[in-house]
């Protein structure tokens, strides 16, 4: 479906009639939405552009950074810096928070991105996008700490992520359900492809990374083993894998079609949560799905409801089609 409601219509709407976001959460968001377009154009130029290959840097997790990981940084920061819609804001690539310079009015709101997600994709050409969530700065404090991040997911007041793949699209949630943008290169605007997303209850679709298959947990092993006996085993029916490396591809495959996607918590480091990101990895693509109608948990509990003990907190995912997401949590409850 196409449509001529670009994406600033649509936010409008959203305040205007159906008063679901403020003026100042808009003007927020189409911030973002230029600054990924920005990111796109990057992206498209590839060598051409010299942004490929690494930057030969190391981020707070101890993962080495590709140049666009942090131009993709840099793009987002200089253009969400003096809009005076924001607070402060926090990065995947960036150690600890980073208050809007005083020069600068303040705002209420807090930002939180993964710039550039499926960092592996970027130098051979395979979809990757920027993921990013955002949430009210707590009323009353005066400055801002990392402390006023720490807030559990449904406390969200928007969410999204823009993929960079054959086309560029934004998708988008402002807790109204979950809307599809394509970048129009001609016009340099967002246009809404599809609205009400809806992930299908069931699927035959799963997305992990097998590799890591001998370091699972039981209940994991359990779901994938049945998966993999397709018709003659006990979910009688053939299961299909994708796994894209890229958060953002394989969530988007899901929104489009189902599917269930899983980074689960395994024996490599067992002391780590899992490997993606609780704040501004899961809990954006949670509320995302949740909001088509999906499911996301940890294994255990709901993803939306963990409250964030630090800023780059890891944490075990599995999310998408909604009965399959409840079968593997309550795997996890019986074994
Ligand atoms: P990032 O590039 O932001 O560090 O995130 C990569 C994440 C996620 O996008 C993807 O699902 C996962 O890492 C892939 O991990 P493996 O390489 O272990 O499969
Ligand atoms: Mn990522
Ligand atoms: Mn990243």
């Amino acid at each position: 479906m196409s449509s001529n409601i670009s994406l600033s219509r649509y936010l409008v709407e959203q305040q205007r009639s159906k008063g679901h976001i403020p003026a100042d959460l808009r003007l927020l968001l189409e911030v973002v939405a230029r600054a990924c377009k920005s990111i796109s154009h990057a992206v498209n130029k590839g060598a051409l552009g010299g942004v490929l290959g690494s930057a030969e840097s190391e981020n707070v997790q101890g993962e080495v950074q590709k140049k666009l990981d942090i131009i993709a940084n840099e793009v987002l920061l200089e253009a969400n810096e003096w809009g005076g819609h924001l607070a402060a804001m926090a990065s995947e690539e960036m150690d600890s928070i980073y208050l809007v310079p005083n020069r600068y009015p303040q705002g209420e709101y807090l930002l939180l991105f993964d710039p550039l997600d499926g960092s592996s994709n970027i130098d051979v050409n395979v979809s990757i996008g920027t993921i990013f969530s955002v949430l009210k700065k707590p009323e009353g404090n005066q400055g801002v700490t990392e402390q006023d991040f720490l807030q559990p997911g449904k406390q969200q007041v928007a969410a999204g992520y823009c993929i960079y793949g054959p086309q560029t699209t934004l998708v988008l949630t402002v807790g109204d359900g979950v809307a599809m943008f394509t970048l129009d290169r001609e016009q340099g605007s967002f246009v809404l492809t599809q609205e009400n997303v809806q992930v299908p209850a069931d699927t035959k679709e799963f997305a992990i990374n097998m590799s890591n298959m001998r370091h699972w947990a039981d209940p994991v092993r359990k779901y994938i083993d049945e998966c993999l006996q397709g018709k003659e085993g006990p979910r009688g029916k053939d299961f299909n894998m994708r796994w894209i490396a890229s958060m953002v591809a394989d969530v988007h495959r899901i929104l489009t079609r189902g599917g269930v996607f899983m980074y689960p918590w395994d024996k490599r480091e067992p002391h780590k949560a899992g490997k993606l990101r609780l704040m501004y990895e899961a809990n954006p693509m949670s509320w995302l799905i949740e909001q088509a109608g999906g499911a996301a948990t940890n294994g255990h509990t709901r993803i939306l409801d963990l409250k964030p003990g630090q800023l780059h907190e890891r944490v075990s995912v599995v999310l998408g089609s909604r009965n399959e997401v409840e079968r593997i949590t309550q795997y996890h409850a019986q074994i």
